[in-house]
This record gives C-alpha cells, sequence and structure tokens, in this order.
C-alpha cells in the first residue's frame, strides 16, 4: 500500500539477438544471454511468454555484412525472418525491432559512411533512406513498434513519414532519443558484432558530459513524432530520466545494457554481490527516475516464476 514502485511483467522488454546461420552461441560478456537461430528464439520466447514476458526487442545478426548495410532492409533479412516467425506463432507477444545499420554495415557504424582526410565521417542525410526503409521492412513482417538507434538528426520524422506512407500509419515509434556514446554498450558489440572498425560513435551519439543537450535530442524526436522516448544507458542517467519525465507526456522508456548487465553479472559470480537483489534494485531505481518500461537482459528473472 505504501510503496511507490514496483516490477511487472508489463515494464519489462527483454533484448534477444538473433542470428541468420549457426547454432545457439552463449555471449561471453553477457552469461545467460545467447544469439539465437530463428527457431530456438521461438521456442525461448514462447517459454517466456507463458511465464508472463509481454515484449522483446530484437536485434539482427546477418550472414554477410556489406558497406552500406543491406541486410538491414531485405525482405528475408534476419530480423524480418524472425519476426514473421514470432507473430506467426505468438501473436500476443509483442514485437519491437531495432532499426539501426551498424550489425549489417562492414565498417561497423550505423549510417553512410564516407572517408575524409583525418578518418571517417557518418553522413547524415543519406543514411535517413536506409533507416525509413528498414523500419518499412519491419512493419511489413509484422513489427509492432519499430525502435531507430542510429542517433542520425531527423530520423525520427523519416520514418513517420515512410511507414505512413507504406500503410503503417499506426506502428508506433520508440525512439532511442538521449543515446550516450559510452563504453558501457562494450559487451553488446561483441554481441552483435558491431563495433566501429575505424572512428567511434561520438559524432552522433551523445556527450556523457551533456545534461541539457540530451533534452534537447529528446525534444527533436518528440516533435518529429516519436510515441515514446527513450534513455540509455539507463542507471547513469537517472537525472535525464527524472527530468524527462517532468516535461515529456508520452511514455518513457530506459535501456539497463549490456555493460551494466555484465558489471552486475561478474560481481555476482565473484560472490561481492547478491545479484537478484542489486538487479531489483536498479531496476526499481530506474522506475523511481521516471520510466514506465525498461529493457533489461535480466527480464526473464523478473517473471512471475523467475528461472
Ligand atoms: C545499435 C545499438 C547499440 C545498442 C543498442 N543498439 C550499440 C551501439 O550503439 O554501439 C547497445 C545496447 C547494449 O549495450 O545493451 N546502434
Amino acid at each position: 500500500m505504501m510503496r511507490e514502485h514496483w516490477l511487472a511483467p508489463e515494464h519489462l522488454v527483454y533484448p534477444m539477438f538473433v542470428q541468420a546461420a549457426g547454432a545457439r552461441q552463449e555471449i561471453a560478456s553477457m552469461p545467460g544471454q545467447y544469439r539465437w537461430p530463428v527457431a530456438e528464439l521461438v521456442e525461448e520466447a514462447r517459454r517466456l511468454h507463458e511465464r508472463g514476458l509481454a515484449s522483446l526487442m530484437l536485434f539482427g545478426l546477418p550472414e554477410t555484412k556489406d558497406d552500406e548495410g543491406g541486410g538491414a532492409w531485405a525482405e528475408n533479412g534476419v530480423v524480418q525472418t524472425a519476426t514473421r516467425a514470432l507473430k506467426r506463432a505468438l501473436p500476443a507477444l509483442q514485437v519491437i525491432t531495432d532499426v539501426c545499420l551498424c550489425e549489417y554495415t562492414r565498417h561497423g557504424h550505423c549510417g553512410v559512411l564516407h572517408a575524409t582526410a583525418s578518418g571517417v565521417e557518418v553522413l547524415n542525410d543519406p543514411t535517413l533512406e536506409l533507416l525509413a526503409r528498414t523500419a518499412v521492412s519491419h512493419a511489413r513482417a509484422g513489427a509492432d513498434m519499430v525502435a531507430p538507434s542510429d542517433m542520425m538528426d531527423g530520423r525520427v520524422g523519416a520514418i513517420r513519414r515512410a511507414l505512413d506512407s507504406a500503410g503503417f500509419a499506426q506502428t508506433p515509434i520508440l525512439a532511442y532519443a538521449a543515446k550516450f556514446a559510452t563504453a558501457f554498450y562494450g559487451p553488446f558489440r561483441e554481441a552483435a558484432d558491431s563495433a566501429p572498425q575505424q572512428g567511434d560513435r561520438s559524432g552522433y551519439q551523445m556527450d556523457m558530459a551533456n545534461g541539457r543537450e540530451a533534452l534537447h535530442e529528446m525534444q527533436l524526436d518528440f516533435e518529429e513524432g516519436a510515441d515514446m522516448l527513450m534513455v540509455k544507458p539507463a542507471l547513469p542517467c537517472l537525472d535525464i530520466l527524472a527530468a524527462a519525465r517532468a516535461r515529456f507526456p508520452v511514455p518513457l522508456a530506459a535501456y539497463q545494457v549490456s555493460g551494466e548487465y555484465a558489471m552486475i553479472k561478474a560481481a555476482a559470480r565473484a560472490g561481492w554481490l547478491e545479484e537478484a537483489r542489486v538487479v531489483r534494485e536498479t531496476l526499481l531505481a530506474i522506475r523511481r527516475a521516471g520510466a514506465d518500461m525498461i529493457l533489461s537482459y535480466f527480464t526473464p528473472d523478473l517473471l512471475p516464476n523467475g528461472r
């Protein structure tokens, strides 16, 4: 009666990695997380859905990469195939798809790459068309919601227009709106094989030192039509979440990223932290700061029949 916040399956989104080829593989820096072949992904999702899982977020590992990231919008791409299989088997499970190019480009950047005298540069505007194409292909495969994570300027508007004109006016956009450039994504890049080959992401992701700019970035995505706004990473950005809660009427999401997961897992494995309690405390802190939903790799542990 007196508690202000709690965790329920409706608050949680489980991020999962799906691969086009090969057997299930555990991700070394994310113990308990796997790269799943499509058929096994569906079976795992079924087990979790039976225990109360409401939503998952899909990341794809294509069989091959190219310079443009063509696998991202291929009709028979890995995310498209997995989405169709999931929606066919489990129509009530909400499937959110990550819209980005970094898993599909050979260079590992989130957009179109251009070589300059001093290194490389990601071209913002030419990337928008490719992201929009990707989002439409996900919607066509049955995605319930698309989540652009690239951080290009103007992508939410471009994706909204493309979805609308392709007949997907009802498909909502969850924008990774304040996404910081951080080493906390390290384990994910191993999992998704998406580390940039040259340079880093500071040209398009946020500087950890900037809070006001993060709110400005969120404002832009909101004005372009984002239905939900995400802050990422979660625990290092509780101040941003709290400020965003006071400012935006739309639902807020927070992503407890791979590095946050790996830290807790490593300390628990060493016997230095009580994992189950720390997980609950971090997630409650994220809810308290203002998140309506949390993307967390710990989601299976928090379902009614915890594993
Ligand atoms: C793709 C993307 C990343 C994450 C989600 N989408 C990696 C990155 O931007 O380098 C990170 C998620 C995590 O660390 O769990 N752009």
